[in-house]
């Protein structure tokens, strides 16, 4: 049973191969133009932009924060600002009649992507302002619209603050958060029920935002991380981080202080990945340096974050990682360290260990196990072996 069934063995690595293309190594253009691939527009150039920048420092101004931000159908991030649109985490703005001729001027109150209730396959971009709400279907407004907000969501108030969708898998049900001043509302999608929530430490958020299972609140250029379902705030780690490119501010930047190009966030930089693992949800995370990227979610853009942001106190560069019931292993020259996947990427105590100790092994280049089987595989060198 010690021998591999070459077969599997195969499979799992060209299944990790397959993901090296599936990851653009596109050519990064300097500069401020419109990125071309639009599903990969998310990327993070951050600090690309200099100082004097007038459109940097437009967007970057503390005054008026985003009107909102929602991803759209390609998973591109959308940040709201008057009567203008960022489209992507870096650039320049568009007017947003460029894009959505039929609303009215002046800015979008609130915006949230969401599978449009009479078609399962397509998203709908939902907009609001004022009284009404606009509903696009691939880039076209769809037809009844614009329409009242308490006609679309019964009881719902007219202008809002901000609104984001809210998933099953997070809210037990499909609904939407309703963001105005500091009430705080949850609309059932199934039952049409309208309920006040009693949110003590969210609230007051001009943009809302779910990103990769994630909640966020925007509250100036800064946001808080909120639980969708009982208004916790978990303790905030990067006070500084931001959603955008902003001198001195958010991304790697919040640990370097240096607003210049910083290649390993950049997926398109051609640097290479130097880890990968998924787990059981199909999460997939690869690791570059000291960064992370969630890989699977296509719809929802790619993002490269601090490695503290997820694992606490993970730092440097990730050797191999590899994922085993519900413990992630990462692997740091001759250490390892072991978080649970299912209890909020907790360190389990008494880690990192050394290596050797811990699987017998002195170090990886590359690690993997394969569903329904009790093997893990360690690549170094030009050498593969198995660990039971
Ligand atoms: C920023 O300032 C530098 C030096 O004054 C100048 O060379 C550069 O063109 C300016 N950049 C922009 C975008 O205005
Ligand atoms: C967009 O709005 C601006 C002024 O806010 C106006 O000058 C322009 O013609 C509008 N463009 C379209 C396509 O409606
Ligand atoms: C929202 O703002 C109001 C008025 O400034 C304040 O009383 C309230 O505590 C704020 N709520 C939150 C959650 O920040
Ligand atoms: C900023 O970071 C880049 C890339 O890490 C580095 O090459 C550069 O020297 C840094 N600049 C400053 C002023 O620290």
């Amino acid at each position: 049973m010690r021998t591999p069934t070459v077969a599997t063995a195969a499979l799992c690595l060209a299944w990790a191969l397959v993901l090296v293309p599936a990851f653009p190594q596109g050519h990064s253009s300097p500069g401020t133009g419109p990125p071309k691939s639009p599903g990969a527009s998310h990327g993070s150039r951050c600090g690309d932009e200099s100082l004097n920048d007038t459109d940097t420092l437009r967007r970057c101004a503390d005054d008026g924060a985003f009107d909102a931000v929602a991803l759209d159908e390609k998973g591109r991030m959308l940040f709201f600002k008057g009567d203008e649109v960022w489209k992507g985490s870096h650039g320049r703005p568009e007017p947003i009649n460029a894009t959505w001729p039929e609303l009215g001027s002046g800015p979008v109150d609130a915006a949230f992507r969401i599978h449009h209730k009479s078609s399962s396959v397509h998203d709908s971009l939902y907009l609001f302002q004022g009284e009404q709400v606009w509903v696009y279907t691939d880039g076209k407004l769809c037809s009844g619209y614009p329409r009242a907000i308490g006609d679309e969501f019964k009881g719902v108030p007219g202008h809002l603050d901000s609104a984001v969708e809210c998933h099953p898998e997070e809210c037990q049900a499909e609904g939407i958060i309703f963001f105005k001043g500091s009430d705080v509302y949850w609309y059932d999608l199934s039952t049409g029920q309208l309920k006040q929530r009693a949110w003590m430490q969210v609230g007051n958020c001009s943009a809302a935002l779910r990103w990769l299972e994630r909640y966020y609140c925007f509250q100036g250029l800064r946001f808080l991380r909120f639980n969708p379902l009982s208004g916790d705030v978990p303790p905030h780690r990067h006070p500084r981080d931001s959603f955008i490119c902003c001198p001195g501010r958010g991304h790697g930047h919040a640990a370097h202080h240096n607003a210049t190009f910083h290649a390993p966030m950049d997926r398109c930089s051609g640097l290479p990945l130097q880890a990968f693992a998924s787990d059981d949800k199909g999460r997939l995370y690869a690791f570059r340096q000291g960064y992370y990227f969630r890989l699977d979610s296509r719809r929802d853009g790619w993002h490269a974050w601090p490695l503290s942001h997820t694992w606490a106190g993970l730092e440097g560069e990730v050797d191999a990682t590899f994922i085993w019931e519900n413990f992630m292993y990462i692997i740091q020259g001759s250490q390892v360290s072991i978080y649970r996947e299912d209890q909020g990427h907790a360190l389990v105590q008494g880690y990192p260990k050394g290596l050797q100790e811990e699987l017998g092994i002195l170090g990886a280049d590359a690690a993997f196990t394969c569903p329904g089987s009790p093997l893990l595989y360690v690549i170094q060198g030009s050498s593969m072996q198995q660990v039971d």
